[in-house]
């Protein structure tokens, strides 16, 4: 009798202390996965407006940045957020990705790192594929930026994009340049095509949009202005760039345009980059920046100034374009959509 009551006892103590310790260990784990929670760091992407090079690019930076070993869910937090083309929201959504505690901040395309850069001066900025750091007063300095801002200038290959076009239309006296009033990256391109087609004998006529509610009536008088148009890397005609192709089209003008996407979207041609890449290039420059092996004041901006020939064979023979075969062998040939 005795004895079964020490027994039972010890049973009992036992029992006890397995649950404690079970419930140590329990608590412990949990302990962790918060503490691991709390370390995630954080990366703010702002994207100024949906348009398929923007939503490429913002792709591209989500695998440059899982190609250094940062992913989503797992050792960061990516809060992505798009400013629609509203120019309130932008600044709001600076706010609100400040307030997350983002380590690095990601601006796609000039409105949205401009809205950033307005936000903070302290936050790391990797600027995403934007045409003029400079001209939109990102940065004072390409190799030393000095500030809290780098990342990745895509400088349009203007010079050939006009030879190329003068190759294509070598009848062609009068250009027609259509761009936001409003987008610094556009005015800068369309300042360096204007000095270059003017130096090739071309009259060069040019528009300016403030809202893409424009679009369709300008794009109209273009055409009846002037030989070919060429379209500069603008967020707000890219956006809405169906509705310049329905006019061209009707009017029977080629588009020459500055980003392979456009051209798969009705543009005759381009020497184009390859948005997904740009995106991917500045990911990893926010991945040097989260692991501390690099600071934006020190990084110079990697300016990527290269593009390769794209043509639109259906909407040449669409327009009775021909196509010298100098260019064909050269160009990679792509179907309109
Ligand atoms: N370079 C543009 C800017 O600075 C953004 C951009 C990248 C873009 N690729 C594009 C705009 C293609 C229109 C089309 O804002």
């Amino acid at each position: 009798m005795k004895n079964k009551g020490i027994i039972g006892s010890i049973i009992a103590l036992a029992v006890v202390l397995i649950g404690v310790f079970a419930y140590q260990m329990g608590s412990r784990q949990t302990g962790a996965a918060t503490d691991n929670k709390e370390e995630l760091k954080t990366v703010g992407i702002l994207q100024f407006i949906s348009h398929p090079s923007l939503d490429q690019i913002k792709d591209g930076v989500i695998k440059g940045l899982k190609d250094e070993g940062y992913e989503d869910g797992k050792n960061i937090k990516i809060e992505f957020l798009n400013g629609q083309g509203d120019q309130s929201k932008l600044n709001s959504m600076s706010q609100q990705l400040l307030e997350k505690n983002s380590d690095v901040l990601i601006g796609v395309a000039t409105p949205a790192a401009k809205a950033l850069a307005n936000a903070t001066s302290d936050t790391p900025i990797i600027m995403s594929a934007i045409s003029d750091p400079i001209g939109a007063g990102l940065v004072t300095d390409l190799e030393k930026p000095g500030g809290n801002i780098t990342g990745v200038n895509n400088l349009t290959p203007v010079d050939q994009q006009l030879d190329m076009a003068m190759e294509m239309f070598p009848e062609a006296k009068t250009v027609g340049m259509i761009y936001s009033s409003s987008e610094e990256n556009s005015k800068s391109q369309i300042d360096r095509a204007e000095k270059r087609a003017t130096k090739d004998g071309l009259t060069v006529k040019k528009y300016a949009i403030s809202s893409s509610n424009d679009i369709a009536q300008i794009t109209q008088q273009a055409c009846q202005e002037t030989d070919y148009l060429y379209i500069p890397q603008d967020n707000t005609i890219a956006s809405a760039f169906q509705t310049m192709i329905n006019e061209s089209d009707k009017a029977k003008k080629p588009v020459f345009v500055s980003v392979d996407n456009m051209v798969k979207e009705g543009g005759i041609a381009t020497v184009g980059q390859n948005q997904f890449e740009l995106g991917v290039e500045s990911g990893k420059m926010a991945a040097d920046v989260l692991s501390g092996k690099s600071k934006p004041a020190s990084t110079p901006v990697n300016v990527i100034d290269y593009g390769d020939m794209i043509i639109n064979e259906d909407k040449a023979k669409e327009l009775g374009i021909t196509i010298p075969e100098k260019i064909k062998e050269k160009a990679e040939v792509v179907k309109g959509e």
